[in-house]
């Protein structure tokens, strides 16, 4: 059994949360993201989040590994998904949510074409090495003009083994430097998240628009 699925077979989900992110809730209604149209959520988990996006007019396309949590979600919230084959992956889908099982580096470019994405606890949750790759996915995956929002944690990484991996906010920049404009929009210090023996915590939120 995979590290993910291992986790969701254990219970070991210590980042879900039962409510919306308040810092989706917070900046999402003012970074200009196309209403409506597809949000594109990798990693998506059962996040509740995907059903914020649902009520305010938006089509969800999450992608997750671990079946276990594409189950979770529909089971959580009274769906019965459909389930089609598609050849490599499997697609789970019902009324505004689909959610692909694989590997979020292994779609075919250009299946999904999102107007807007969202990454809470994705990118930070892939080894570092995976980011480039991540990022050509999320290029190849959304349209021209696509709005995202990403949230991060910058810890010292040689305090804690990952995920979440630290991401510097440097790094965001340089990471998204071709084909992307990025704009900081919070930066948050975590005292509360101390308690996991880190000298310093910090979240970023930053707007990430496609050219
Ligand atoms: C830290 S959790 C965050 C879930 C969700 N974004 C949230 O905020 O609740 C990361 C999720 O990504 C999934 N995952 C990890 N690596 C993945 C990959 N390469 N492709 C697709 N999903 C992946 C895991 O199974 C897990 O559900």
């Amino acid at each position: 059994m995979d590290y993910w699925e291992r986790r969701w077979a254990t219970n070991q989900t210590g980042w879900h949360r039962q409510n919306f992110n308040d810092l989706l809730t917070k900046h999402w209604p003012n970074i200009n993201a196309p209403v409506n149209g597809k949000v594109l959520i990798p990693l998506c988990g059962k996040s509740l989040d995907m059903l914020w996006f649902a009520d305010i007019g938006y089509d969800v396309t999450g992608i997750e590994l671990a079946p276990t949590a594409i189950k979770e979600f529909f089971a959580d919230n009274d769906m019965i998904p459909e389930c089609i084959n598609r050849g490599n992956y499997n697609e789970f889908s019902s009324g505004s949510f689909t959610i692909l099982n694989g590997n979020v580096l292994d779609f075919k470019p250009g299946l999904i074409m999102a107007d807007a994405w969202y990454d809470r606890a994705a990118m930070i949750a892939l080894p570092p090495q995976q980011r480039e790759k991540y990022i050509k996915q999320i290029a190849q995956q959304t349209k021209s003009g696509a709005v995202g929002l990403l949230i991060t944690y910058t810890y010292p990484q040689n305090e804690m083994p990952g995920p979440p991996f630290s991401l510097e906010d440097k790094d965001v920049r340089i990471l998204f430097s071709h084909g992307f404009e990025v704009e900081q929009l919070e930066r948050i210090e975590l005292e509360d998240e101390k308690g996991r023996g880190l000298s310093s915590i910090s979240s970023s939120v930053f707007k990430i628009t496609k050219k």
